[in-house]
């Protein structure tokens, strides 16, 4: 948080996620029709010239498509002007090491974790090299586990990029989160409030529990179609979900659509 901005404990928290970037060294570069770093221009674009301010900003992963250095320092450039921190964990198509030491510092942070007003922030690392799916590993849980104990009296936003649910889609729920299960165990267990975002799935969903609730970002470029056994491209444009944490536990998430409407997903008690 940069100084002078850091919201009071008594104040929500507004956060921007952003995911499935999938830029590349070549700023032409395209997923699926898409010039993926002119998508995120304009993501941003609408996204800041709408609604609340952003406190920080929240980048789940597929940052790069190819996993190039000018790919993540085309990130630090577009973002570092908004004097925001920028929150990052790595997704399957980006390269860990080179994402960390470009995007740690400076305003950026890859992995570990923050504080955020009443809440914290975990930034989980679910990347397999050279592996479509995700996993956490056994080290990491017991980490995680620990940091719980931490953090038993205030809320939990974890972000990761694989969901650890499957969503109903056959292709996409064959690259899961294989230890979602064990994240979920762990995570249940908090006795604040627990809300989980990732991205991965190029798609809007969110699966609302009493206390521990899981949710996924569309990308700011393709989408895949909801539901569909095999690969399948939706026709919805790019996408963000924006977040306001409460100081109570209660959460406001939604997601929106370049150039159209906005979804609201829920707003409960935690
Ligand atoms: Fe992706």
């Amino acid at each position: 948080m940069h100084p002078g901005t850091a919201p009071q404990p008594s104040q929500p928290l507004h956060l921007l996620q952003l995911t499935d970037t999938h830029l590349f060294a070549d700023p032409l570069g395209e997923v699926y029709g898409i010039r993926t770093s002119e998508s995120l221009a304009r993501v941003l674009g609408q996204a800041l010239a709408s609604g609340p301010s952003p406190d920080a900003l929240l980048l789940t992963g597929d940052v790069a498509d190819d996993g190039s250095e000018a790919a993540y320092l085309r990130v630090r450039e577009r973002l570092s002007p908004l004097g925001r921190p920028v929150y990052c964990v790595p997704g399957n198509h980006d390269e860990p090491r080179t994402m960390a030491r470009v995007l740690g510092g400076g305003g950026f942070q890859v992995g570990g974790q923050a504080s955020l007003g009443a809440w914290t922030l975990l930034l989980l690392d679910s990347h397999v090299p050279g592996e479509p799916h995700g996993r956490l590993g056994e080290a990491a849980l017991a980490r995680l586990e620990a940091d719980l104990e931490a953090q038993a009296d205030r809320h939990v936003l974890v972000a990761v990029h694989h969901p650890p649910v499957p969503l109903g889609s056959a292709w996409i729920d064959a690259m899961g989160l294989e230890d979602g299960e064990a994240l979920l165990e762990r995570l249940g267990r908090h006795p604040r409030a627990c809300m989980v975002t990732s991205g991965h799935v190029h798609q809007a969903f969110a699966a609302p529990r009493a206390r521990l609730q899981v949710f996924t970002s569309p990308s700011t470029c393709a989408q895949f179609a909801p539901g569909a056994a095999d690969f399948e491209l939706d026709v919805r444009p790019p996408g963000w979900r924006r977040w306001t944490l409460w100081p109570d536990g209660r959460i406001d998430t939604a997601v929106h659509w370049l150039d159209v409407d906005e979804r609201p997903d829920r707003a409960g008690p935690a």
